[in-house]
């Protein structure tokens, strides 16, 4: 199998994790189960490590996955196809997350068995508290967080959708035991540029922690296909709409920045989603990866390989200008 280049690695916040600009979002091997599985139908497990093979074929090294995903099934399912597939554990990152509604800090350490038992290691490289809702404040979170590293049952610390100010927070509690926040996993894609605004980018600067960038195909709203076809709309299910505001509304708003990525995407032989990704993981510099989802095989390695080629600098901003005037 095909491995990453490694100069093209990028540093996670001051970790000693280096994760290709793509990473794997694995919602989508929820396989039917959960919450999750309102969106997305149950995937084979050999479409998933077809999905999980192509990627690291195209250079991506890292996967991000979660307890809430199908409850555990989208790690599961991730562990399956990489010791399938002969993966050796080292040679990928795994990123979960714990997830906080309706529960207390010291339930990281209540569940941190199944993580590792259903990703199959004896560590995971970054955990992540998925959400600021929880019965237990940041610092507890922190804490037990810190414990596990302790322990050795993690190596690395992030959020997600954390504000600036948790993020500070949360970075701030982590130093009281020698570690840093390495990265905060939000929303953003060019059609959604809030984290620009709301000082959730600047604190990463200057904390030095890694935006996980996910959605950043907007759900698939930024691929064109539902502009090209807007039948396809109905065959998602209700909750996928939703869920992905996948609405007709939405598409005249985004049409503006589709056209730009159709046309700019001509000049590099890649595809519109091709552009929005490369827009995404270099319009920051380093700041930024992205985690796009895969239904199939032929949408990950096109996205893995949106890491093949980089947009010049002019395209950079005109991208840049076209959506701020159509992003949220
Ligand atoms: N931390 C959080 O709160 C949070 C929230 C959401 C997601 N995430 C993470 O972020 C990852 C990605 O986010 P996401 O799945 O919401 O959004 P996304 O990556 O923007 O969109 C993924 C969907 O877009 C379509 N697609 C992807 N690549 C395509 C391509 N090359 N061509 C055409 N269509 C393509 C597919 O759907 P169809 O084939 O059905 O069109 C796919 O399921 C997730 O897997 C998860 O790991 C985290």
């Amino acid at each position: 199998m095909k491995k990453e280049n490694t100069k093209d690695l990028r540093r996670l916040g001051t970790s000693e994790l280096f994760v290709s600009p793509v990473g794997l979002g694995c919602l989508q091997f929820s396989r039917g189960k959960g919450f999750s599985g309102l969106f997305w139908s149950e995937t084979d497990h050999s479409v998933i490590e077809e999905i999980v093979r192509v990627s690291i074929e195209n250079g991506v090294n890292w996967f991000d996955t979660a307890e809430l995903y199908g409850r555990g099934e989208s790690e599961k399912s991730l562990s399956r196809a990489l010791s399938r597939l002969n993966v050796p554990r080292e040679d990928v990152i795994i990123a979960t997350k714990w997830w906080p509604l309706l529960r207390t800090a010291g339930s990281i350490s209540r569940t941190i068995g199944k993580r590792l038992s259903y990703l199959d290691t004896d560590r995971v490289d970054l955990h992540q508290i998925h959400n600021p809702f929880s019965f237990s404040s940041v610092a507890s979170e922190m804490r037990e967080m810190a414990g596990l590293a302790n322990k050795g049952l993690i190596r690395y610390v992030g959020v997600s959708n954390f504000s600036a100010e948790q993020m500070r927070k949360a970075h701030m509690e982590l130093s009281r035991y020698g570690m840093a926040l390495v990265s905060n996993q939000v929303k953003y894609s060019l059609l959604d540029r809030e984290i620009e605004k709301n000082g959730v980018l600047d604190a990463a600067e200057d904390l030095g922690v890694t935006i996980i960038a996910y959605s950043p195909l907007a759900r698939g709203l930024l691929t064109g296909k539902f502009h090209e076809s807007p039948e396809l709309l109905r065959e998602r299910n209700y909750f996928r709409r939703l869920y992905g505001s996948l609405t007709v509304k939405n598409l005249e708003r985004s049409g503006p920045v589709v056209e730009a990525l159709a046309s700019i995407s001509q000049k590099y032989d890649a595809a519109p989603s091709q552009v929005a990704l490369n827009w995404l993981m270099n319009f920051r510099g380093e700041r930024v990866v992205v985690i796009p989802g895969a239904s199939n095989v032929r949408q990950a390695e096109q996205n893995a390989a949106s890491m093949s080629f980089k947009l010049s600098g002019d395209d950079l901003s005109l991208l840049a200008e076209v959506s701020s005037v159509n992003a949220e």
